[in-house]
């Protein structure tokens, strides 16, 4: 991968294959540039609203519960807009629900994060052929994090822990502590009129 330019102070540009042509105009990449971080937004606040309201209203346990049923629902939605269409997810390299792994892309641009931690992290774009992806990086940025994705019998309850067991049997989702990174949002647009 070869890191290209710098669109904007906060936005960096990388290319998969120096190769790629992109079918991606540049007015494309602009209405992706705004759009994206609109979609990150109001996927946070929904989620992270329903998350609170939960585990005020009835426990951390049941806010797993929660999440299990309704997180895909908040970022498997699809938006369309002209000509493109978006899509968020979350990824993480230790994930939690399985549909949450994180491609070979999506690794690289995790450990430069990594790498950068502590430094302002900006939001990366990735071009390729037929599809962009639009990343930032999600911290635990909440001590509230830490009821279920920090360490069993501190943090996160042996209850907690069964429940989450129960729903992922493979989680690896434990462990963090306030300010790592936990993992990323991932928006993914197409153009309309080239999907298979
Ligand atoms: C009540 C327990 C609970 C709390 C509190 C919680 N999470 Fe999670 N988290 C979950 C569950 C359950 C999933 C799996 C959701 C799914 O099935 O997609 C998850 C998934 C995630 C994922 C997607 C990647 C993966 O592992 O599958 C990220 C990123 C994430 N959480 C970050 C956070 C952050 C940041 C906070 C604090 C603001 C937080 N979580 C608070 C339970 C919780």
């Amino acid at each position: 991968m070869k890191y290209i330019s710098i669109l904007a102070s906060s936005i960096l540009l990388f290319s998969c294959k120096k190769e790629d042509k992109t079918l991606f105009s540049t007015e494309d990449i602009e209405d992706i540039k705004q759009h994206s971080p609109i979609i990150i937004k109001n996927t946070f606040e929904a989620l992270s609203s329903a998350l609170v309201g939960e585990i005020s209203e009835n426990g951390v346990e049941s806010a797993v519960d929660y999440c299990n049923i309704h997180a895909s629902s908040f970022t498997e939605m699809a938006f369309v807009d002209n000509n493109k269409s978006y899509k968020i997810y979350r990824v993480s390299d230790k994930n939690r629900n399985p549909n949450n792994t994180m491609s070979e892309v999506d690794l690289q641009i995790f450990n430069y994060y990594k790498e950068s931690m502590g430094q302002i992290v900006n939001d990366t774009i990735v071009i390729e052929n037929d599809k962009i992806n639009y990343y930032r990086p999600i911290q635990i940025n909440n001590p509230l994090c830490l009821q279920c994705h920090g360490k069993v019998g501190e943090t996160v309850t042996n209850e907690v822990y069964d429940k989450i067991l129960s729903k992922y049997p493979k989680d690896k989702a434990i462990n963090y502590q306030l300010n790592d990174l936990r993992g990323m949002w991932k928006v993914v647009s197409h153009l309309e009129n080239e999907k298979k």
